[in-house]
């Protein structure tokens, strides 16, 4: 139910509206001409490492607008400004990779390269509840953040690393919304809804091995592997759902 008029009392929501708000940049703001020792191999392997980023910041979009409303309209205004913002941030991180496209002048993987990419959005799309959601663009936030810290690392002066650091300090703020919610949510759920979210994580997991099985010849171009990225991954998926007590919640209460 909407509120004409809520009250707007949670303050940590507010403040982090007014980030989203503060943190919005355009693509002016980089320079896309910093092509410079970008190999033509590397020009092409990046093409299709950056795919199922691409893919996936259109899946956030997704996310953002299917729990907007599941949130608003049972009356939590806060934490559904913040999500608005959020939505224009994947919005902004999807019309950047478009542009790099043009930019670097390769081409995206096409959809049949890339199957575990579908399977990972279908994952998402089955649940309609508000915490599964949220844990899923967790998930997918910080798979995105493994592949930015990825690009940003190996091509610092360039307008790839220019655009994944900027990128990054997007991603940081949409970890602290689901960190918020989460940790608000969670206490309310039975321990079988809270086992649900790690089904989820194993699923998307088993998901993102097929693919890196893919993306393995890329990605040694780029002196990378996909289990050091899946290695990563999965040490700050662990690190946060320690931290969320996901774990300890579900074995306390079996
Ligand atoms: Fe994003
Ligand atoms: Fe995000």
């Amino acid at each position: 139910m909407i509120h004409v008029d809520p009250a707007m009392t949670d303050e940590e929501f507010l403040r982090l509206f007014e980030k989203g708000i503060h943190g919005q940049w355009g693509s002016d703001q980089i320079d896309w001409g910093q092509i410079d020792g970008i190999s033509p191999e590397k020009k092409q392997a990046l093409g299709q490492l950056v795919t199922p980023v691409y893919l996936g910041e259109q899946t956030a979009m997704l996310g953002v607008s299917s729990v907007l409303p599941m949130i608003l309209t049972t009356g939590h205004a806060e934490p559904a400004l913040y999500l608005a913002s959020m939505g224009l941030d994947e919005a902004r991180h999807f019309r950047n990779l478009n542009h790099l496209y043009r930019v670097l002048e390769v081409e995206p993987l096409p959809s049949r390269r890339l199957p575990e990419m579908w399977r990972y959005h279908a994952r998402l799309l089955q649940k309609h509840d508000p915490v599964q959601w949220v844990f899923g663009i967790l998930i997918s936030d910080l798979f995105a953040k493994t592949f930015y810290g990825g690009f940003a690392a190996r091509f610092p002066d360039t307008v790839v690393g220019r655009l994944s650091r900027r990128t990054l300090q997007d991603e940081a703020r949409h970890q602290a919304f689901s960190d918020r919610y989460l940790n608000r949510m969670l206490p309310t759920m039975d321990a079988e809804a809270k086992k649900e979210l790690l089904v989820l994580r194993d699923d998307l997991f088993r998901i993102m091995e097929k693919l890196g099985g893919r993306l393995r010849g890329a990605m040694e171009v780029l002196e990378w592997s996909p289990e050091e990225f899946l290695t990563e991954l999965w040490d700050d998926t662990e690190r946060w759902v320690k931290r969320l007590g996901l774990v300890e919640r579900v074995e306390a209460a079996d």
